[in-house]
């Protein structure tokens, strides 16, 4: 829905892929339960004024109490219907859930930080947004959230999708927008005092457009490069190896870790994702890596939730186990003076210009 309302809308507009189908299944919902509705009350009244007690009439009826086959046949019909269409109901709901929350393996990331009251969004070239996402038509977009303080959600009705996001642990959302326009983000969670102010807007953009949106930088290099001055600020490179065939020994090495499955001291293993980089940050004693010691000590409290983002961003930039960077080219180890330019994904977006611009895009 456009900023100004124009005319009386029922609905928002439907912009992205899925929001066709869930106003289907919607509609469906609404269509069955006014279909039974409206026969039930018909028939309350029709036999109502069809078996009312006649003058002269006993007040039960002779056989009431009596059950034939046609009473069994009933009995079936009015239990098979409702069974198979809330069966149909709930394997059309499975179908949009499963789709909704299973984001497509070459979506373009972007981050999202909610606190008391604002959306913080970061994208992996460096462009930072608060309250406003710029994304490209046509896209599938997956949006990795926390948030720093309680729970919130973020909703855009537009694309019928919203997902709860959540304090310690990340959640994705994903949608690809299908028409070019500005779009209502919401929270949908109350958080306090302000929630309801807890707004934004979603700019859907030609490709070539958010290009040149995208291209005007912020100056403090891609998510991945500002990660990896924050792992050498917090001295992480002293123990962990970021260059192949190093081994200190001591320290697990983090090159092509992002997306394998890691042996745990305990027998177990764990699929080295967003959420378990994060708590191997936070809480290094709760997940041991075989053939490791428990020494590693907590950055709790040193390193923000946004920081945090561009932590697992360059250690995804370190590479993934098939060879395949998804996310963005793997950074030397040492900061350069000129810092390279991860592209997008499958290189469809053109590249950053190599010095960025001075100008933030969106940053109040
Ligand atoms: Cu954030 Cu409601």
């Amino acid at each position: 829905m456009m900023m100004e309302a124009k005319s009386f809308q029922l609905f928002p507009e439907q912009a992205s892929t899925i929001a066709g189908h869930v106003d289907a299944l919607y509609a469906f919902l609404v269509l069955v339960s006014a279909f039974f509705s409206l026969l039930i009350a018909f028939l309350m009244v029709y036999f109502a004024v069809k078996y009312r007690q006649k003058p002269g009439q006993s007040h039960i009826p002779a056989h009431a109490d009596q059950h034939g086959a046609g009473a069994m046949i009933l009995e079936i019909v009015w239990t098979v219907i409702p069974l198979g269409l809330s069966m149909v109901m709930f394997a059309w709901g499975v179908s949009i859930y499963f789709t909704e929350s299973r984001p497509p393996a070459d979506s373009m990331e972007i981050y999202v930080t909610g606190k008391q009251w604002m959306w913080k969004i970061q994208h992996m070239e460096g462009a930072r947004e608060i309250n406003e996402l710029h994304i490209p038509i046509n896209r599938d977009i997956k949006l990795t959230m926390t948030s720093e303080d309680v729970i919130h959600d973020f909703y855009v009705p537009a694309f019928r999708t919203k997902s709860d996001v959540l304090p310690g642990k990340y959640t994705t959302e994903w949608f690809k927008a299908t028409q070019v326009g500005e779009y209502h983000i919401f929270c949908a969670e109350y958080c306090g005092t302000k929630h309801s102010g807890m707004i934004g807007t979603v700019y859907v953009m030609t490709e070539t457009d958010f290009n040149n949106w995208l291209g005007h930088g912020n100056g403090e290099g891609s998510m991945a490069e500002q990660g990896q001055a924050l792992f050498n600020q917090l001295g992480c490179g002293n123990c962990h190896p970021s260059v192949v065939n190093n081994q200190n020994g001591r320290c697990p090495n983090l090159v092509g870790l992002f997306g394998t499955r890691v042996e745990l001291k305990d027998g177990t293993n764990v699929r080295a994702d967003e959420s378990y980089i994060r708590e191997s940050v936070l809480y290094p004693e709760s997940k041991i890596v075989a053939g490791y010691d428990n020494i590693m000590p907590t950055f709790k409290g040193l390193i923000t939730e946004d920081g945090m983002l561009k932590l697992v961003e360059y250690i995804k930039s370190l590479g993934k186990p098939n060879g395949n960077t998804n996310s963005a080219t793997p950074l030397p180890v040492q900061t350069s003076a000129t810092p390279q330019t991860p592209a997008r994904a499958q290189g469809k977006m053109a590249p950053r210009p190599a010095t960025p611009a001075p100008a933030a895009p969106v940053n109040p």
